[in-house]
């Protein structure tokens, strides 16, 4: 007798997901649910639209991205200004679901708010979209920082370290037990009590998709070596380049000694392409000239407020930074030294970097002509046409 078509589920789903097989060094594109990561009033920047989206979704995936990742974002960043562009940003489950079904083989992530979704909601979107996209989901998990955003869902921002990453463990520990949980089962914790719960279909991925977390804290890291199979940090400071390694190094040798497990690291990173280093420099230049003050003074204050690794002095020294790329890792300069760039981040270990641009589109296309040749060339990618479509196996 034939069986009944089933929902998929497989570990092989989830060892081909291509944020975990592919490339020695994967990229994706980042934000562009939302107005992009610059805060500057230059024209050019993302309009933030699902087209425009969708668009730049489409153009990374044919460019053999590995992943499309969205930021959280709920309101306005800019306390007193409610209808700020900051407030702009498509809903991250909604919003992936979508893109799965415009793309082909990037890996489509939700970034998703511990204090927003009940876990067992997140846990039956994340199953529900896994299946969608065939396995190609992504789960990045944040703690959150913009403290004016949990009251709208009746929840306090957790300002200490303890709390909120003790309500994201418990938080966590209720979605994995759904996606695997053939039974019902209860939870009794500090933060949650959920009788009964259950979620089906499973995800795709088993036995459960790949899960990412972004944060900066000694607890943010221990969360990401505890729970996820990427860890999404930001490699910033006076002198990023210097800081690379060993940041990396220390997220890793957190999670195999700790916890005996394999981590693998991801930034993100802003891209300035132009011909020559120097009108790139001039670009930047321009671009923090015409900063929106009111937004990266607001951004800077909410980071602070959350933060326990940022000073205000270290803030000062980055604020160009923020404005040029919310602080990403600055890729600035010419097709030869962007290539630079990235290569350095590879050899620092990381395994991704997520980019940004203030126009992505224009931005994507140059990068796919004249970076993404040097980084084949270098070693680091092989190109999207390689056999059956498919990324081949990492070297590393
Ligand atoms: C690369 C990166 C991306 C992040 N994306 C988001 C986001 O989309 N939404 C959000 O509320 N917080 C985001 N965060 C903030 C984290 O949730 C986290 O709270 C913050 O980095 C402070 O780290 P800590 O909680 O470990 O102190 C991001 C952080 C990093 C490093």
């Amino acid at each position: 007798m034939a069986s009944s078509p089933q929902f998929r589920r497989s570990p092989e789903l989830r060892a081909a997901n291509p944020v975990l097989s592919g490339n020695p060094l994967k990229l994706g594109v980042f934000g562009s649910n939302w107005i992009g990561l610059c805060m500057t009033k230059l024209p050019g920047g993302l309009t933030p639209t699902w087209e425009a989206s969708r668009e730049i979704g489409r153009m990374a995936d044919q460019a053999g991205f590995e992943a499309i990742i969205p930021v959280s974002r709920w309101k306005s960043i800019v306390p007193g200004q409610p209808r700020h562009r900051s407030a702009q940003a498509l809903e991250t489950f909604t919003w992936a679901t979508a893109m799965a079904l415009s793309t082909q083989r990037a890996a489509v992530f939700a970034t998703c708010h511990v204090a927003a979704f009940p876990p067992v909601l997140a846990a039956k979107q994340a199953a529900t979209l896994d299946q969608i996209s065939g396995g190609r989901f992504g789960l990045n998990v944040v703690a959150g920082w913009n403290a004016r955003e949990p009251g709208m869902f009746g929840a306090t921002m957790l300002f200490e370290h303890e709390q909120r990453y003790g309500q994201a463990a418990e938080w966590m520990e209720i979605v994995q037990r759904a996606w695997t949980s053939e039974e019902e089962f209860d939870f009794d914790g500090d933060w949650y009590t959920i009788g009964g719960a259950y979620t089906a279909p499973k995800p795709a991925q088993a036995p459960y998709p790949v899960v990412m977390n972004a944060g900066l804290s000694d607890y943010g890291r221990d969360f990401a070596a505890r729970y996820s199979d990427m860890a999404f940090v930001a490699i910033q400071g006076e002198d990023p380049a210097a800081t690379a390694p060993e940041l990396v190094a220390s997220y890793r040798a957190h999670a195999r000694e700790k916890y005996d497990r394999e981590l693998a690291v991801w930034t993100h990173a802003y891209v300035i392409h132009e011909d020559t280093v120097e009108l790139a420099q001039a670009t930047a230049d321009e671009m923090y000239e015409h900063a929106d003050l009111e937004f990266v003074d607001a951004f800077m204050a909410g980071t602070l407020a959350t933060s326990n690794v940022l000073t205000e002095e270290v803030l000062q020294v980055i604020r160009r930074e923020f404005v040029l790329g919310s602080c990403g890792f600055p890729l600035v300069g010419s097709a030869e030294t962007i290539a630079d760039g990235l290569e350095l981040l590879a050899r620092a270990g990381v395994d991704g970097v997520v980019l940004t641009w203030l126009d992505y589109a224009a931005g994507i296309r140059r990068f796919q002509a004249e970076v993404l040749p040097l980084l084949e060339e270098r070693g680091l990618r092989v190109p999207v046409d390689a056999p059956d479509g498919r990324l081949v196996a990492s070297s590393r």
